[in-house]
């Protein structure tokens, strides 16, 4: 990014300032510094242009669940492209592949579901999710059930509604989103939003007693349903306190609004169950998978549809002469084909139960190392998925003032450190593969602890 080889008009650096557009950047300052080039990957490790290694906290974006050089995945991916490159599901064609990964995911599905949909990215299975429920309460004749519920900071994806779904302001400006009817309310952060002597429980009633508020003044009969994450991963890793969901589930029968899971980032062991819906002890009518559906290593994500939706889209499709959805790419045999294999080596490896007991390591670890530093508020998560949220005063609690990017620069500096971790605002959110070592927990901690102490050092300065 800075030595003058990466100057050179035809470096790899240059090409990428001249040709790419990059997502979640500042494009000018891009045109600027140029990119990190990341060029090769073993188990947790990433290597760079320059031959410095890098411990991958982050699965990349929250995907890599089963780490790099998984031979069993590009066999797989070999196998099917030699065998079946490319088939559709229109018209009532199939292929093997994608019929044994639909069973497959229904056989280990949290709760019951029906049938599955499958697309190509997070964004593109919500978006079907919001799709599917617009289709199921006309279906049923309650066309006026249109607008979404989901909470702020929460993340469901970039498309037109999954957008929408998101309650991120960067997903928003500009964009002329989120869209009319996609409403977004307080998100269960104890932490971040409870008032000065609340308790959990305190905290837990007056957001659902709003919630409640909203969906009477918004009118029940407009509702067609809640998204949300089990635990809201890009918004900062919120777990939701205990009994959040169990009310907001009460409230939702009550009101007849659907609940869909976002377990793009929760789903296949991260949390240390299978499902991110079993650990948060969820009932929801959909569920939206991705990312760990083939551990990144081939697009695909997939829907799952409990049998009330179901009926009712059969019943409809009937009466409309067409069930009116289609992609392409839609079950794609090479992405079934990965995502067969990656199931069997999560199930191979135990990995939700490896994630269980990794959980100490990881969460006791961090708390071990930075529990008591000033600058460190609060230390959360669950399984392998944990956050890390900076503040500028323990006691009183004082959040830093956004211009100081404190959180941007511990990232820096575990970076620095041979560290990519995720700044969400002052909360480092860390997501290693799921195969990590503990010697490797043990490192991650290590160079994060490190980062933060010098990025205080640097406050006093
Ligand atoms: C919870 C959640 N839902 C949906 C998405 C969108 O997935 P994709 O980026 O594959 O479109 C993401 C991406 O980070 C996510 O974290």
């Amino acid at each position: 990014m800075t030595s003058p080889s990466h100057q050179a008009p035809n470096s790899l650096e240059a090409r990428d300032r001249r040709a790419l557009v990059h997502g979640l950047t500042n494009l000018s300052l891009h045109l600027e510094v140029g990119p990190k080039i990341i060029e090769s990957g073993q188990g947790v490790w990433v290597t760079d242009g320059d031959g410095k290694t890098y411990l991958e906290g982050m699965s990349g974006l929250w995907c890599i669940s089963l780490g790099y050089g998984q031979q069993r995945l590009v066999d797989a991916c070999a196998a099917q492209m030699s065998k079946l490159a490319y088939y559709h599901l229109t018209n009532h064609k199939a292929h093997p592949a994608v019929i044994e990964l639909a069973e497959k995911l229904l056989e280990i599905a949290p709760v019951p579901m029906s049938h599955v949909w499958f697309a190509n990215s997070g964004s593109e299975a919500s978006d079907c999710a919001a799709r599917l429920c617009w289709y199921y309460w006309n279906a049923v004749g309650k066309p006026e059930k249109r607008k979404f519920l989901s909470h702020e900071k929460a993340y469901h994806g970039n498309t037109i509604a999954s957008a929408s779904l998101s309650g991120v302001a960067y997903a928003h400006k500009g964009f002329n989103l989120p869209l009319e009817g996609f409403l977004h309310v307080r998100k269960p952060h104890f932490f971040e939003d409870a008032q000065e002597g609340e308790t959990e429980a305190q905290f837990v009633a007056r957001l659902l007693a709003e919630l409640e508020a909203r969906i009477l003044s918004e009118g029940p009969d407009t509702i067609a349903a809640f998204f949300t994450e089990p635990v809201m991963a890009a918004g900062g890793v919120i777990v939701p306190p205990e009994g959040y969901f169990d009310g907001l589930q009460a409230l939702l029968k009550k009101y007849d609004i659907l609940l869909v899971a976002d377990e793009v980032v929760t789903a296949f062991g991260r949390t240390g169950n299978m499902f991110g819906t079993t650990t948060m002890k969820l009932r929801p009518d959909l569920i939206v998978c991705a990312k760990g559906l083939t551990s990144a290593y081939i697009p695909m994500s997939a829907l799952l549809i409990n049998a009330r939706i179901f009926d009712a889209m059969a019943e409809y499709s009937d009466r409309l002469g067409i069930f009116g959805l289609t992609m392409t790419y839609s079950g794609h045999p090479v992405s079934a084909a990965v995502a067969l294999e990656a199931i069997a080596i999560y199930e191979d490896l135990e990995i939700p139960a490896r994630s269980a007991s990794l959980e100490t390591t990881l969460l006791g670890g961090l708390r071990a190392r930075l529990g008591n530093h000033p600058n460190v508020g609060d230390i959360r998560g669950v399984g392998l998925l944990a956050g890390v949220q900076l503040v500028s005063s323990r006691e009183p609690r004082r959040f830093f003032e956004p211009f100081v990017g404190f959180g941007a620069r511990v990232a820096a500096l575990a970076e620095e450190r041979g560290l990519f971790v995720r700044a969400i605002g002052d909360t480092i959110a860390i997501c290693p593969p799921l195969i990590i070592s503990e010697d490797e927990i043990e490192m991650l901690i290590d160079r994060l602890g490190q980062a933060v102490e010098t990025a205080a050092a640097e406050l006093d300065t």
